[in-house]
């Protein structure tokens, strides 16, 4: 069933596991990451970025994919429909589309505008029954054209915005969207547990969950991260086996060209690599 992110967070942090988010970018990624959910009876975010919602046509159709897909898979795990880095308007357009939870990034604003635009969109999204998350710091790389120079938080401006009841907070700790490079210094912890000491139960988000080592997911989430991102690690998986099967020459003997056929494995890819992170997150069986 489609719900807010709310219940299923709190849980997490009470919990020490998270929750994935996955993102969207067709219908073949979405029957997947429901698929993967449901046979892990764990709970699920599908993360929509402004760039993936442009490419299914608009948040609209996504919308009304995913309520149709719950329905048709007999999903019955919780799942949450959810706007990944969006700016002010995308945020409302969302919530007339029927999302069920919502991300306002306004970390590029001054603190005091983004302060400002988070209360007024907590103010919304709750009375409408959405879950919100906000941003303090910035998440390094880009995504869907949403540039980070990943600067880390600020502890006291995470208390301010988690103070206006938001549901999640991601707050920069070194993370980057995408591959890391080879110099990367790592999650910074001490950034980490000084939010988690100012902010208490708010569930903390990790963006950038691609390729970071599994031990740090794992310390991460005992320091209070309570939702994790990934988008590049199922397109990469998701290439690759279609790469191989092209590769293998067999899109050219029988009906392998059939998309159905020509899409299977990259998705079974997908499935593979989701149920792995529901694994890692400490999220199966926690539906
Ligand atoms: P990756 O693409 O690095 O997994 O990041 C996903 C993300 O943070 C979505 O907001």
């Amino acid at each position: 069933m489609l719900v807010s992110a709310t219940e299923m967070l709190q849980k997490a942090a009470a919990g020490h596991y998270a929750v994935g988010q996955f993102n969207i970018n067709n219908l073949e990624w979405t029957k997947c990451v429901l698929k993967a959910a449901e046979e892990c009876q764990s709970p699920v975010i599908l993360g929509v970025s402004a760039g993936a919602g442009k490419y299914m046509t608009g948040f609209g159709t996504v919308a009304a994919m995913v309520k149709a897909m719950i329905e048709d898979m007999n999903i019955t795990v919780p799942v949450a429909l959810h706007l990944d880095h969006g700016t002010y308007e995308q945020c409302y357009q969302c919530i007339k589309a029927g999302f069920s939870s919502i991300m306002f990034d306004g970390s590029h604003y001054p603190i005091e505008e983004n302060l400002a635009k988070t209360t007024e969109l907590v103010h919304v999204a709750h009375q409408l029954g959405l879950s919100l998350e906000a941003e303090v710091g910035s998440i390094g790389g880009e995504e869907d054209g949403v540039i980070g120079a990943g600067e880390c938080a600020d502890p006291d401006e995470c208390k301010m915005i988690a103070d206006l009841g938001v549901d999640m907070l991601a707050a920069g700790i070194g993370n980057i969207h995408g591959k890391y490079p080879e110099n990367w210094a790592g999650l910074s912890f001490e950034t980490l547990a000084a939010i988690k000491e100012k902010v208490g139960d708010m569930p903390l988000v990790l963006h950038g969950g691609t390729g970071i080592p599994d031990e740090m997911v794992h310390k991460a989430i005992s320091l209070g991260v309570a939702k994790v991102n990934v988008n590049t690690e199922c397109q990469l998986v998701f290439a690759e086996a279609t790469r191989k099967y092209i590769e293998a020459g067999k899109d050219l003997s029988g009906k392998g060209f059939d998309p159905r056929k020509l899409l299977a494995d990259g998705a079974t890819a997908i499935v593979e690599k989701v149920k792995e992170k529901m694994e890692l997150f400490g999220s199966v069986g926690k539906a």
